[in-house]
């Protein structure tokens, strides 16, 4: 995609990303892609705001290049150290030798460690301005959205905010940058979520300490460097990740995710019954086999849910490992005080849920049922299992 402006002398100059199959190497985005937006100030001074991956780094030239001579930047914000924002860092020091690396002091030290860079590179301070002539850049400490060195950029006479990692999402772009443009956006929306939830989640606190932070800046335009640039609403993506944040230590709405696995069928055949009960009861629900879905997309709806179906059958004395592998990625995630049950199939003794509640015991959920069966599920098996469906649905309605 060209260079796009979004206001006088201020450019989206990002790459799409169609190539990679696991951000950070472990998150699916064969599907949808994703951006790593760089930005470029055209004033009396040059500034560059975020780089892209290394792999893309001759597409970032290139996007350069239509604008402006690499020998004639004169600074190159770097808001955030991961690679996927520095991996050109190197061919920039070749390109524009003369230009000064701008970043906080823990980046500083990241340059060097990362990319053995300890020349041209000056520190600025939390809330430090920086007169580009008739544009203004102030930096803002936002430690740990999404590294401990993470800062944002603010333009001050177009309102835009260049925060990196925050209020970003997957998605590559289609063309259309902004958020008014788009005719996808509840792709983008959705994306942001399992971004948020996939990338971010374990930093909410920093994040809300970071919204707070910024809150008193009017924001025109957000343009983060990952997915869409807000100008038509730039709150609305500030609100949900606001909202998406206090989901780590708030209530969650009522609603069911129900993760099953089953290995000859007798389990998910329960599984049929106890959906049926959940959304008999009016519950929103998500239904995800264990051993088929990536946790990249499981973990935005336990996130946004209040309850957590686990439809399993005992395996060696213990839980169908599939399933175990999902709780263990809830934990990492830290995602605490849901309200779940437990369903499952069983050939000679039981294990699952034991092992399922060793799982998830740094979690602090509160379990409120469990339906085990010997075998395969009996005609009666499956009246239990609407009713325990409806049972703990009811009983998310009644939490709330
Ligand atoms: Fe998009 Fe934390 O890097």
């Amino acid at each position: 995609m060209p260079a796009i402006p979004i206001c006088q002398d201020i450019y989206w100059i990002g790459v799409n990303d169609r190539t990679t199959d696991l951000f950070e190497g472990m998150w699916p985005i064969t599907e949808q892609g994703v951006s790593y937006n760089s930005y470029l100030i055209l004033d009396e001074k040059k500034a560059l705001i975020d780089l892209t991956k290394s792999t893309k780094e001759e597409a970032l030239v290139s996007q350069l290049s239509g604008l402006v001579n690499c020998s004639e930047l004169d600074y190159i914000v770097i808001n955030h150290m991961e690679p996927d924002h520095t991996g050109a860092v190197r061919i920039l020091r070749q390109l524009a030798p003369q230009a000064v690396f701008l970043c906080s002091a823990k980046a500083q030290a990241m340059l060097d460690n990362y990319y053995g860079i300890t020349e041209g590179v000056r520190v600025v301070a939390d809330g430090e301005k920086l007169s580009l002539g008739k544009k203004e850049l102030t930096f803002y400490s936002i430690p740990f959205v999404h590294w401990p060195e993470t800062m944002a950029t603010y333009e001050s006479s177009e309102k835009i905010l260049f925060p990196c990692d925050a209020f970003g999402g997957y998605g590559a772009l289609r063309g259309a940058i902004f958020d008014d443009e788009t005719a996808d956006l509840p792709l983008y929306l959705k994306e942001a979520l399992r971004y948020y939830v996939n990338i971010v989640a374990r930093f909410s606190q920093p994040t809300l300490n970071a919204i707070k932070k910024l809150s008193p800046l009017t924001i025109d335009v957000v343009a983060p460097s990952h997915g869409l640039v807000w100008r038509r609403n730039p709150q609305q993506i500030i609100e949900l990740y606001q909202k998406w944040a206090r989901l780590a230590s708030e209530p969650a709405e009522p609603g069911v995710t129900l993760i099953y696995g089953s290995m000859y069928g007798n389990t998910e055949a329960m599984m049929n019954a106890v959906a049926e009960g959940i959304s008999r009861c009016g519950v929103p629900l998500e239904i995800f086999d264990a051993a088929r879905t990536h946790a990249s997309y499981i973990l935005p709806s336990v996130w946004t849910k209040s309850g957590v179906m686990i439809g399993a059958p005992t395996y060696e004395v213990s839980l169908f490992p599939p399933v175990a592998e999902q709780l263990e990625a809830l934990v990492e995630k830290r995602i605490m005080k849901r309200k779940a049950a437990y369903f499952g199939s069983y050939g000679w003794s039981g294990g699952a849920l034991k092992r399922a509640q060793e799982i998830v015991e740094p979690l602090q959920w509160e379990w409120l049922d469990t339906l085990a069966f010997q075998g395969g599920p009996k005609l009666e098996d499956f009246k239990r299992g609407e009713e325990f469906g409806c049972k703990f649905a009811e009983a998310l309605k009644a939490s709330q």
